[in-house]
């Protein structure tokens, strides 16, 4: 199968490699050539490190790096039959997205949104075939985690869900059918999670290493919540947080003040080297 990654950044690659080792050929396109770069050496480290912890033969790595293609033209992406966009968290620029695709694939492509919040049917109104878009939600480190969220908006097609599905199936992943609300299932849940322990942060509660070691030791959870903002990105915290307010205004989804001044600092989690922790 042919697929279409748009974005390189932590999550793109990941899909790109998870795509590339399941066997497809990736078409990875980001817009600019110094972002396809940094995107094709974070796949390349993941690789190696599947190779090293065993998960995958050193000649499979060399395969599945070889069949991704990578550059900066949108238009290298039709012939795919999926095209599946993790391009940063903005709705204007999803939207522009999908309104260009819309008219660079073929009729029987699908086109797929990894949106951590934004609605798939908004994205889907900005194209003339709505029922051929849908979402496909990974979590990061996509290599490693298990779920793929499958969301169909209101208008689309039975049969582009079920080509979804078994796309996900053969990715050697589960999917799980989650409604078309901002946050879908995980990050409704996590994303508040993850305010609060900024926000008990911030108002001096408890620190930082402190907050994430009574999760992990307290819950058995693999990382704290800080540790986990981090890993999956500030800004893409915020703006998770910032789709979920203004989905449902709710002020448990109301992003707080420190995650804000960190994000507009730079200060973007493991991506950028400092967030609630330094790395
Ligand atoms: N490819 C394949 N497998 C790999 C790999 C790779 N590149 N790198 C590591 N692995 C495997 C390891 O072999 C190991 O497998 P095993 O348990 O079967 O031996 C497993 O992954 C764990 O790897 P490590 O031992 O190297 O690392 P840790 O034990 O420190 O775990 C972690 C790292 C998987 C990130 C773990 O801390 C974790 O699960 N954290 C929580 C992650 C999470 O919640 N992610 C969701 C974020 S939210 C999100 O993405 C949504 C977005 O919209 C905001």
């Amino acid at each position: 199968m042919r697929v279409g990654v748009i974005g390189l950044g932590l999550m793109g690659s990941g899909i790109a490699e998870v795509c590339a080792r399941a066997g497809c050929d990736v078409r990875a396109v980001d817009v600019v050539e110094d972002a396809v770069t940094a995107g094709l050496d974070r796949v390349r480290a993941s690789l190696a490190r599947a190779v090293e912890r065993g998960k995958l033969p050193s000649a499979g790595s060399e395969a599945a790096f070889a069949r991704i293609d990578a550059g900066t033209d949108l238009e290298a992406l039709c012939d795919c039959e999926l095209v599946i966009e993790a391009a940063s968290e903005d709705e204007a620029v999803k939207v522009g997205l999908f309104r260009r695709l819309d008219g660079i694939v073929g009729p029987d492509a699908i086109l797929a949104s990894n949106t951590s919040a934004i609605p798939i049917s908004r994205l889907a109104a900005a194209t003339a075939h709505p029922e051929r878009v849908i979402g496909l939600h990974f979590f990061n480190p996509a290599p490693v985690m298990g779920l793929v969220e499958v969301i169909a908006g209101l208008h689309t097609a039975t049969h582009t869900r079920e080509r979804a599905e078994g796309f996900v199936r053969s990715l050697g992943k589960t999917a799980v059918a989650a409604p078309d609300r901002a946050g879908f299932i995980v990050n409704a849940l996590l994303v508040p999670y993850l305010l609060a322990g900024i926000r008990m942060l911030d108002t001096g509660g408890a620190s930082a290493d402190d907050i994430d070691t009574a999760m992990r030791l307290g819950c058995g959870h693999p990382m704290g919540p800080l540790e986990l903002a981090d890993l999956a990105g500030l800004d893409t915290v915020a703006a998770a947080a910032k789709s979920l307010h203004r989905e449902f205004g709710e002020p448990l989804y109301s992003p707080p003040p420190l995650l804000l001044r960190m994000v507009e600092s730079g200060m973007l989690g493991r991506k950028s080297g400092r967030g609630f922790h330094t790395y």
